[in-house]
């Protein structure tokens, strides 16, 4: 089976305060806060730290999916996204294989990339975002 090159492009942290959890990655890590605006309920402020990004994920409301996770769950990581060479195909391949989708079509996420959601049951509990 050939390798696919997947990356990591960015950890989410569901984070109940933004300016807190901000104050770790800007004034210990040096990194620059990045503010993404909102998707799916959540205010996102990002931090390039080399390859990776880490996004720090805020619930506008406590019926967003970030928000529903922060009830849940506390706060903490909320997904891993991976960078695959191509999308569709990885989709074709987790179906094939049993793999539970959340997204079964790629849709439009951050930055205008394509994204898909697979389903934590099927992940070993954690979120997985592909990306490409
Ligand atoms: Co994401």
């Amino acid at each position: 089976m050939k390798l696919l090159n997947a990356t990591v492009a960015h950890i989410g942290i569901a984070v109940p305060d933004l300016a807190e959890a901000s104050a770790f990655y800007r004034d210990i890590l040096g990194a620059e806060p990045r503010g993404l605006g909102q998707l799916d309920g959540a205010t996102i402020v990002s931090f390039q730290l080399g390859e990776v990004e880490v996004e720090l994920l805020h619930p506008e409301s406590d019926d967003s999916p970030v928000g529903r996770f922060l009830a849940r769950r506390g706060p903490g990581i909320h997904h891993i996204c991976y960078r695959v060479p191509n999308l569709i195909e990885t989709l074709a391949r987790c179906r094939a294989q049993g793999y539970r989708l959340v997204d079964e079509a790629p849709r439009v996420g951050q930055g205008g990339n394509r994204v898909a959601f697979m389903h934590p049951k099927s992940t070993g509990g954690i979120l997985i975002e592909l990306t490409e």
